[in-house]
């Protein structure tokens, strides 16, 4: 089983950009746990970042030519402004969780809209770094059978 761990602009910034919101790992940080877990639950990653809509949507339609099982996905501010990255996600037709390290829906109006939502099978807010292993672990259990939503 292999999954995509995507992150979207800014996330790069991970330990440097508000820590109030995001914490103190950094991006570097952030990866090595996620292949440790990934290690763990014996799941395959590639981790990838990019402050460009346009390259997140190529590496969203990557998924389908390389026969990915599972997207996690942080879309960052995309979140709140991209069709874009929705349409991507309904088009490769993979199981994707959307990830929030923040908890989004106790901060600014504009970021109460989610546009990729419609097409993931599960969002984590709230829950720190730590959302991204919570995403690996749902995709593991919906993609090896299990019926969890
Ligand atoms: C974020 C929340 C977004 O609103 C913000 O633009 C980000 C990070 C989060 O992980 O909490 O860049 O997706």
């Amino acid at each position: 089983m292999k999954l995509y761990i995507i992150n979207g602009p800014n996330l790069n910034f991970l330990g440097i950009r508000e820590p109030k919101h995001y914490g103190n790992t950094t991006y570097e940080g952030l990866l090595k746990m996620i292949c440790e877990h990934a290690t763990k639950i014996g799941v395959e990653v590639e981790c990838y970042q990019s402050n460009h809509e346009g390259d997140l949507v190529d590496k969203i339609q990557e998924t389908y030519y390389q026969k990915i099982d599972g997207i996690v996905i942080n879309p960052g501010a995309y979140t709140h402004t991209s069709i874009a990255l929705l349409d991507a996600v309904k088009s490769v037709g993979i199981p994707t969780v959307e990830v929030h390290i923040s908890k989004v829906e106790e901060r600014e109006d504009f970021r109460q809209v989610s546009y990729i939502r419609a097409a993931c099978q599960k969002t984590i807010t709230g829950q720190g770094i730590a959302g991204y292993l919570l995403a690996m672990d749902f995709l593991c259990e919906l993609l090896s059978g299990g019926e969890k939503k």
